[in-house]
């Protein structure tokens, strides 16, 4: 017998400022296979994640919304750790970035750096915006690209022609927050000296398990300048303060890959398994499952991270490529951008685990999610092949043996020369290649089935004879589903229930299931229905339309008849205050005649005092649904206009009366 392997093996931590998509289902589907499969061969696998709680873009979203950073990631990690359970992404722990044990971790870390020499400090001139009273992030900041003149292109990069260069060369800069042209402003950072490491990561690039792919991106930048990597962001900032500092805060990409290590410390409370893996390579290996976009961090930074600070480093850094929807970029404006929430209110999650893993192989290139396809392979692989195959065998049997499984197989020899395929999704499984996997298994499938229909149980008049074929035909199910338990670990379940044996283990699936009464075959599977995939996509064609503000400026047009549903009102502002906590909105309470008075929540405080709107006519859209916010529930909507930025409350003519229609 082979000897087991230890594994710790994390997936990217996703951020906490937005949902859980099909793109990101790629990576966590892919590992979750991958770790299902090592622990069912008997490998020792520890399978950690989190969310990435810190940064710019969370700081700001929660403060949209008026609440804390800390409340926003509380309420998305729920979110996020139910759609992952109803994928069956199964963590042995899910942690958030933003805890205690990697404050420690990340301090310990630095230290540690820092005494070995490999952090300097050094003042920079950083792009500041003076409204925002804040540094600006090089993705807040739009302008023409230096190189090709292309308008509207972040700070950082170009995606007209693809330079990359610093926000200060930008053309006309602009602040994505305020529309204000920042100021460049001096500041004094902490950078990480990545050049001290590079021998260690020629050396780590030759002796680790990479994909071709990604060793070969490694060795450009290895002989490209290693730049010293900046590793401070100033206030305000959500995340760990630098030891001493009082307003200065590791950069999020500091702190979660640190997160992996403070995830499995946690775990490890509770937990024997792999205890010092983190220190002692002795103990087992490490892998992340990543997506191709962020190898830099984890080949580059995270290796030398650990190599300066004491720690061991990881075995192998898998990647994976971008995921396609109907052969599209994901994108909320097109609506091809599906939430895993919404894809579940139409599909099962086994679907997409099962087309994904026929997708997926060892190599970084996208994979598509083509709805026919998809459809096709669940309708008349999975189910049509599959899952027909057992509901055949299990009515012969129901006839003929009353669900009695006979005593022996009608033919060992077949039954041995179909499972000693298994190995061969072994090694599949092993290497990553589940596209291979999925195809081997098929392809057995296929020959279950051929053997059904050479033997033809149902032309039959020997009991015995039907009730061995069945049998035999039931078992070679039973090894399918085994074989596929890594996929689709629901379907294993529901086998297990119908084979009576809640111990079913990989290794039953090389001798058959004999003698024995089994349960009646429950519908397991069934066919995709067109209107399910035409509900998503109507679905998501409803989201792009309430999203496409974000993303286009010219698809925001609605229906003259939905417009027309709106009844507009009078209404005289009564009182105007302030709210404690809240940045944007104004609590106002405004007369409409004789629907009465309604309070209502505007979001105009940047743009005017409450005092002087007291006494105002303002129009009201009345029969809007009410809306529960933080604050209260505001009861209609005072209208306002953009003008270049600034909100202006639409007034009207004072001599009106209350509550006047608006035609
Ligand atoms: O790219 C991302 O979505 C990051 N949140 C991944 C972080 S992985 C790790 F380094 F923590
Ligand atoms: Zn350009």
């Amino acid at each position: 017998m082979k000897a087991k392997k230890k594994i710790l093996v994390t997936s990217a931590l996703p951020y906490a400022n937005g949902p859980i998509h099909l793109g990101h289902l790629v990576e966590y589907i892919q590992t979750d296979i991958w770790v299902r499969f090592n622990k069912s061969i008997g490998n020792t696998v520890v399978y950690i994640c989190a969310d990435d709680a810190h940064g710019t873009p969370i700081m700001l979203k929660a403060k949209e919304q008026g609440i804390s950073p800390e409340e926003l990631i509380s309420i998305t990690k729920k979110e996020h750790e139910k759609d992952f359970k109803k994928f069956f992404i199964n963590f042995d722990k899910y942690s958030s970035t933003n805890s205690e044990k990697n404050k420690e971790f990340c301090e310990n870390i630095f230290n540690k750096l820092n005494k070995s020499g490999h952090i300097s400090q050094k003042t920079i001139s950083q792009f500041y915006d003076e409204k925002e009273k804040m540094f600006l992030p090089d993705r807040y900041i739009k302008g023409t690209c230096p190189k090709c003149n292309a308008e509207d292109q972040y700070g950082d990069s170009c995606e007209s022609c693809g330079a990359t260069y610093s926000p200060t060369e930008l053309i006309n800069p602009t602040s994505v927050l305020s529309g204000t042209k920042p100021k460049t402003k001096d500041t004094n950072h902490f950078f990480f000296n990545l050049k001290n490491f590079k021998n260690y990561l020629i050396k780590w690039t030759k002796e680790n398990n990479l994909q071709p792919a990604i060793k070969n991106k490694l060795d450009e930048w290895l002989n490209d300048n290693l730049n010293d990597w900046d590793i401070t962001r100033d206030a305000p900032y959500f995340g760990f303060l630098i030891p001493n500092e009082k307003a200065k805060y590791f950069y999020v990409w500091m702190d979660a890959p640190i997160g992996y290590i403070a995830a499995f410390e946690e775990y490890s409370k509770e937990n024997s398994e792999l205890i010092g893996i983190w220190e002692n390579e002795n103990i087992g290996e490490i892998y992340h499952f990543i997506g191709k976009d962020i190898a830099y961090f984890h080949a580059l930074f995270w290796p030398s991270i650990l190599n300066g600070s004491g720690y061991r480093t990881p075995t192998g850094i898998f990647c994976h490529g971008f995921l396609t929807v109907d052969g599209k970029k994901m994108s909320k404006s097109r609506g091809t951008f599906i939430k895993a929430s919404d894809y579940l209110k139409h599909l099962d999650p086994e679907y997409l685990r099962y087309y994904f893993a026929s997708k997926l192989n060892d190599g970084i290139e996208d994979i598509d999610l083509n709805f026919e396809d998809f459809t096709k392979k669940i309708n008349s692989d999975l189910v049509g092949k599959l899952i027909n195959l057992a509901s055949r065998c299990s009515s012969f049997l129901e006839k003929n043996s009353n669900f009695t499984l006979s005593e022996k197989l009608e033919n060992d020899e077949k039954f041995k020369d179909f499972i000693n395929q298994a190995n061969e999704v072994e090694k599949y499984y092993s290497n990553r290649k589940f596209s291979n996997a999925i195809s081997k298994i098929m392809q057995m499938t296929d020959n279950a089935n051929q053997y059904i229909n050479q033997e033809k149980p149902w032309s039959l008049k020997d009991i015995k004879k039907i009730q061995q074929i069945s049998t035999q035909g039931l078992n070679y199910f039973r090894s399918l589903a085994i074989l596929l338990s890594p996929i689709m670990p629901d379907l294993f379940e529901k086998t297990k229930i119908i084979f009576n044996e809640k111990n079913l283990k990989w290794e039953n699936c090389f001798s058959p299931l004999l003698n024995k009464k089994i349960k009646k075959f429950t519908v397991l599977k069934t066919r995709i229905k067109d209107e399910s995939i035409e509900q998503l996509k109507s679905n998501l064609i409803n989201n792009s339309e309430s999203s496409s503000k974000e993303e286009s400026k010219m698809q925001n047009e609605i229906e003259y008849d939905i417009f027309s549903k709106t009844e507009i009102r009078i209404g005289e502002i009564i009182t105007a205050e302030e709210i404690d906590g809240a940045d944007k909105l104004l609590k106002l309470s405004v007369d409409i005649g004789d629907l009465g008075e309604r309070e209502i929540f505007a979001g105009i405080k940047k743009f005017y005092e409450a005092k002087n709107l007291i006494g105002s006519k303002v129009l009201v859209v009345v029969n809007l649904k009410p809306k529960k916010m933080k604050f209260g529930t505001s009861s209609g909507m005072v209208l306002a206009a953009d003008s270049e930025g600034e909100i202006i409350v639409i007034e009207a003519n004072n001599k009106i009366k209350n509550g006047s229609r608006v035609k």
